[in-house]
């Protein structure tokens, strides 16, 4: 039988008391329907049907990537009534699984296995026991412990409440079969709701067996309604980032604070300081030590180097044995060679550094290759920027930069140069030479103080 996949994402989302539609909100920085489209796809199923409600336009553009077919349910009238929608468009030999927006970490494996366990001769659930199953469907079973049916938290009565194994929602069942229960649902019940649970009760009682595939691991049934439950899928899912890292032989200091917002690749022996956030693709090599208080989004940081506490680096390349921080700005397009020093409130932008080069104190470099051996000063600044047009600054291998210098861009220092401290540098230096701009300095003697009158 081909699969076909319905996911559930109409609700409104009350409870995030949210502009944003509740399915975009992120978790490690990616839209919880994210998760739920990537597993789908990889069951490589014939469809994905997206069943949504509200801000439409918002969700198409969030989703461009995502081939689904788009089901519009314009009132939300309750689970039932959301997959009656998609109904007409599945093809009737086709298996259907639901699937929910907001029920981010059901996993592949698990899937699979429902999957392998379903059959059109019968309805299959995924269930879960939970010690708290407030809020859930309860999954009612007779003596011989066949399911019967589902009863709603609003339905269940103080006895079924007791119940500890709940309904998570997500169930495999033929079109044909789903056509035939969906047109029998009605909603006079507590919610005044079509509830796609129901339809486990009618298969039963029309002699459809119903089974049950049953979760070991509760966080992947759990779904977000609010902030709350959302920071707690977020801790979950960190906490199972962290154990791998641990497992593939990563220090972390503490794995609790650590926060990976992406897909990072981390060698064994790096270690990894308090309160760091990985964004985006980051590689660390082996043996890579960061120090606490530090994010990193979309860099690669070569075998030993060494970033020191609060320091800032996006987009950029960092070579081997390289120094950073304290208190570093390393933005986009920065390529630092081997055993490079960047010192604190440095900030280097759109640059080159060559081996062994030093920026060690408060200085701006943009737009600027450097070459190998290269000193720079404290307070060193590149003006790259005339404020309409950008240019380039050129430093040749074994220059040294005295403290407090600007290079006026578009400006050349050549190899072996000497720039004297306190220069205004408008003009190239050639190699090897003493060049310095200084004004005279000047004693006034018998000059006095100005006094308060
Ligand atoms: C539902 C189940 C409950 C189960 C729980 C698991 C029903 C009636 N109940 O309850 O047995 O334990 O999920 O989390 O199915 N949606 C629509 N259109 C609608 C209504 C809902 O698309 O008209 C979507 C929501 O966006 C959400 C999902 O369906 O993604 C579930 O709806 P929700 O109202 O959250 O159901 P629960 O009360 O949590
Ligand atoms: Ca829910």
């Amino acid at each position: 039988m081909t699969l076909s996949v319905v996911i559930l994402a109409a609700g409104l989302g009350k409870r995030m008391h949210s502009k944003l539609p509740k399915v975009l909100h992120p978790l490690a920085h990616r839209p919880l329907i994210h998760y739920v489209l990537e597993t789908a796809l990889s069951l490589h199923p014939r469809q994905i049907y997206l069943v949504y409600g509200h801000q439409g336009e918002q969700l198409q553009d969030a989703l461009q990537q995502f081939p689904v077919h788009w089901i519009h349910q314009p009132q939300q009238l309750g689970t039932g009534h959301a997959v009656a929608q998609a109904l007409p468009v599945i093809p009737n030999e086709d298996q259907v699984l639901i699937l929910y927006g907001d029920v981010p970490l059901i996993r592949t494996d698990t899937l699979q296995k429902l999957l392998l366990k379903a059959d059109s001769q019968y309805l299959t659930l995924l269930t879960v026991h939970l010690s708290q199953p407030t809020g859930y469907g309860r999954i009612v079973r007779n003596s011989q412990g066949q399911v019967t049916r589902i009863v709603e938290e609003q339905e269940a009565d103080t006895h079924l409440k007791q119940i500890q194994e709940v309904n998570t929602g997500i169930l495999v069942v033929s079109a044909h079969q789903l056509r035939q229960y969906l047109g029998q649902l009605s909603n006079h019940n507590a919610q005044g709701e079509y509830y796609l649970t129901d339809i486990v009760g009618l298969a039963v009682q029309s002699q459809y067996p119903v089974h049950t595939v049953t979760l070991t691991d509760p966080y992947e049934a759990l779904g977000v309604n609010d902030r709350a439950q959302l920071a707690q899928l977020e801790r979950h899912w960190q906490r199972q980032q962290t154990q791998q890292l641990m497992q593939a032989g990563v220090t972390l200091r503490d794995p609790d604070r650590l926060d990976i917002r992406g897909t990072v690749h981390i060698a064994h022996d790096v270690e990894l300081d308090i309160d760091i956030i990985l964004e985006g693709q980051v590689t660390l090599e082996e043996g890579v030590k960061i120090g606490p208080y530090t994010r990193i989004k979309n860099a690669h940081i070569s075998k030993n180097a060494e970033i020191l506490s609060h320091c800032v680096i996006e987009g950029a390349i960092i070579g081997e044995g390289a120094r950073i921080g304290p208190f570093a700005r390393i933005r986009p397009d920065t390529v630092l060679a081997e055993h490079v020093h960047i010192g604190n409130f440095v900030e280097i932008k759109k640059s080159t550094v060559a081996q062994h080069s030093k920026i060690n104190h408060l200085s701006y470099i943009g737009d600027t290759e450097i070459g190998q051996r290269v000193n720079i000063g404290a307070g060193t600044i590149t003006c790259n920027y005339d404020g309409v047009n950008k240019y380039k600054t050129l430093i040749g291998d074994d220059a040294f930069i005295g403290s407090d210098t600007q290079l006026i861009a578009p400006v050349t220092v050549g190899a072996g140069a000497t720039i004297g401290a306190g220069t205004t540098l408008t003009l190239s230096a050639p190699p090897q030479e003493l060049t310095l701009s200084r004004a005279e300095q000047i004693t006034v003697k018998g000059w006095r103080r100005p006094v308060k009158k």
